[in-house]
């Protein structure tokens, strides 16, 4: 956008200059280099025709500057192979001798190129839209995050009350605390020290005290016994998170603790259900 409207201004300024020969002294000024031009280029004419008249030998033509033979020439001045004795040096050691020749034009090919490739890649890269090795970077990382997050979650999905695990990780205790002060001290307590519900932090539990046995009470609740099912409504991470959570009560003093229900808990004997410690 910006760069068409230079281009536009720019020839603005041709156009007013090409109107500005309508006033007399421009004109005066464009008609005198016009005549001055066309003298130098008959004076140098002139000056041939008297040379050839003299018999003096016009120079041999050398090639223009701008011709692809004079530029490869100069861009790679190395001497051909077939003369290369003429610029060997004339130390020897050992029978080691140095050739004095210029980096060989296909090497030279090769440098420039990289040159060129440098200005395109600049242009690309650093002014142009280009995606920078940061940004490439940081996109990599940002798809990478994107899969880690969706594997997470997966594996949260995969989650049942066999592969359930006591987490203990702050971010996840804290998860189970939101869950639980949202869906169950109405019939928990906050403090787990039982309502309707039994209290939960005592070592007595109806359906076992592992985690395994905790998911599985939440997940599929105690319909009859007022205890719903909650796998509709959370989901299996966070089903851990929440049973992770109520473990910690285990010891707490709550408030106004329920008297215990169920059978002691330990982790080698895994108490039938129904069977009643009271
Ligand atoms: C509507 C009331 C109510 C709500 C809400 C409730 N529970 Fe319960 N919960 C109960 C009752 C009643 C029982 C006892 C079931 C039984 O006697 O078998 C129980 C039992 C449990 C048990 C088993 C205790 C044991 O001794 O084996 C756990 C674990 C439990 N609930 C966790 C939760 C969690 C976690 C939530 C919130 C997501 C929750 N409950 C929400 C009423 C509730």
């Amino acid at each position: 956008m910006s760069n068409s409207l230079h281009f536009l201004s720019l020839s603005q300024e041709w156009v007013d200059l090409f109107l500005s020969f309508g006033k007399p002294l421009n004109f005066l000024a464009l008609v005198t280099f016009l005549v001055g031009l066309l003298t130098a280029v008959s004076v140098l004419r002139t000056i041939d025709v008297l040379k050839e008249k003299l018999g003096i030998a016009p120079e041999p033509k050398k090639a223009a500057w701008w011709s692809t033979k004079r530029i490869m020439k100069t861009l790679t001045d190395a001497t051909p192979v077939e003369k290369e004795n003429d610029i060997m040096l004339d130390h020897n050691y050992d029978g080691i001798k140095e050739l004095d020749n210029s980096l060989p034009p296909w090497w030279l090919y090769g440098f420039y190129l990289t040159i060129v490739m440098s200005i395109v890649y600049m242009g690309y890269y650093h002014l142009g839209s280009g995606p920078l090795s940061k940004d490439e970077f940081q996109a990599d990382m940002a798809q990478i995050e994107a899969t880690k997050a969706e594997a997470l979650k997966q594996a949260g999905n995969n989650i049942d009350e066999n592969s359930v695990v006591l987490l203990s990780d702050a971010s996840a205790l804290a998860e189970g605390k939101k869950l639980y002060d949202a869906n169950c001290v109405a019939c928990h307590a906050a403090d787990g020290g039982g309502l309707v519900g039994p209290n939960l932090t005592d070592a007595y539990w109806i359906h076992g005290g592992s985690v395994k046995d905790v998911f599985s009470i939440i997940k599929y609740g105690v319909l009859e016994k007022g205890m719903i099912s909650w796998q509709e409504q959370l989901n299996p991470s966070e089903m851990q998170a929440v049973s992770s959570y109520i473990l910690n009560f285990q010891g707490t003093t709550p408030a106004v603790p329920k008297e215990a229900q169920g059978v002691l808990f330990s982790a080698e004997t895994t108490p039938a259900v129904g069977d009643s410690a009271l």
